[in-house]
């Protein structure tokens, strides 16, 4: 493509002489004879350069200069100056004019200077093409190096949540195969002082201090036999029968068994079911455990009032089961704990309550998290996996 040049002058000789020299140059040649003009073409035609003359009536060539830099930086301009003025020639380069040419010129230095600047414009224009393009490159590689940062710390996360899982699994499963056989060992000698604590009941019957210790004896039986269950509950994968079981009904039911208590120590139960889901395939006796122990922990939080609070919520692929306390939360430091079987706080805690939780969440193909603040309470953030109807 050949390349446009704009003449600019006030004398029409000067016109038609450029024109017939750049023409037969094969240089493409628009006119104009004032700044105003001038700057209307450039605007429309955008040619490559302007050679623009210094002495004009109205709009001087400085002032068209100075309007052609600052609107269209990509035309060049080449000044035609009068002869004799090095003052003028320094203020018309300061100006951002390519070059200069002192008139009267000669055809063959015209062409030249023409050429040369054209060839300085190329260049200059490729290059910040080049620029630009390293810029947009580097804000490229900005916005992937940002997402594969993202990326690397979701999948450590992801890594060491799994890792975690895999712990507390490895742990439950070492649990399962010492508790099985202590509980069995256990209970037998055990069973043994239930009967002879019984036996003797009778015969200290008269004596009502003695036959008290007999009570104590028995309660203190029934205690270690109930924590003898819990810890198989914990360890065990128990026999399940799978059932259609309604989530919201269950939770119902099990807050039921919590109302004499619930009511004694002042707590406010807030339920939120946003959304009724599907009934789930469990075994209904596991799905009330995790809500018993759930419950009882919140309540234990809240012996002086408080607000429980339940929610669940569903989509296609999950329900998501939130049990909140206003209870005195969780220190940090036990946080990674609370699910250990044995990790317990309170005197007469087993500490299988949640990892009795967790035991049967992970059944269900499940998640739980906790989050809390210390003095300030817990949420127990659970989800399921919905099963995909296959018929
Ligand atoms: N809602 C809660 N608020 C504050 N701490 C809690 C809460 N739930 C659990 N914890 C902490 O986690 C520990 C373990 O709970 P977990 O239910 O496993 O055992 P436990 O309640 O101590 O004993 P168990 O449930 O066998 O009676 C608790 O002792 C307590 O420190
Ligand atoms: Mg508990």
């Amino acid at each position: 493509m050949s390349n446009r040049i704009l003449v600019v002058d006030d004398e029409s000789i000067i016109l038609q002489l450029a024109t017939m020299v750049l023409t037969s140059r094969g240089f493409e040649v628009l006119t104009a004879q004032s700044g105003q003009e001038c700057l209307d073409v450039v605007k429309r035609e955008k040619p490559d350069l302007v050679l623009l003359d210094y002495m004009m009536p109205v709009m001087d060539g400085m002032t068209t200069l100075r309007h052609l830099r600052h609107l269209h930086p990509d035309t060049y301009v080449i000044m035609l100056t009068g002869k004799g003025s090095e003052q003028i020639a320094v203020e018309v380069m300061k100006a951002g004019a390519a070059d200069y040419i002192l008139k009267p010129f000669k055809n063959q230095d015209l062409v030249e200077r023409i050429e040369n600047v054209l060839r300085i414009r190329r260049i200059e224009m490729h290059n910040r093409e080049l620029r630009e393009e390293r810029e947009r490159l580097l804000s490229e590689i900005e916005v992937w190096n940002m997402e594969l940062e993202r990326r690397v710390a979701e999948k450590t996360r992801e890594l060491e949540l799994a890792h975690a899982e895999i712990l507390q699994a490895e742990k439950l499963a070492a649990l399962g195969h010492v508790s099985a056989g202590m509980a069995h060992e256990i209970r037998n000698p055990l069973n043994a002082i239930g009967l002879f604590a019984q036996i003797l009941r009778p015969v200290l019957a008269h004596d009502t201090e003695k036959s008290g210790y007999i009570d104590k004896l028995l309660q203190e039986v029934d205690r270690i036999d109930a924590i003898l269950s819990k810890l198989l509950d914990a360890s065990k994968a128990p026999k399940v029968t799978l059932e259609p079981v309604c989530l919201i009904g269950t939770i119902d039911r099990i807050l039921e068994t919590f109302g004499e208590q619930l009511k004694a120590s002042k707590v406010k139960v807030e339920k939120h079911y946003d959304q009724v889901p599907p009934l789930m395939m469990a075994d209904s006796g596991e799905i009330e455990q995790i809500f018993t122990n759930l419950f009882a922990n919140s309540l234990y939080e809240m012996q002086h009032g408080g607000v429980l609070g339940v929610t669940v919520q569903c989509d296609d692929q999950k329900v998501t089961i939130e049990v909140s306390d206003t209870g005195g939360g969780i220190p940090r430091e036990n946080l990674s704990q609370i699910f250990d079987p044995f990790f317990t706080t309170k005197t007469k805690g087993t500490g299988f309550g949640l990892s009795v939780v967790l035991r049967i969440v992970k059944n269900y193909h499940g998640h739980i998290n906790v989050r809390s603040t210390a003095g300030e309470g817990t949420v127990f953030n659970m989800e399921f996996p919905l099963a995909r109807q296959s018929n």
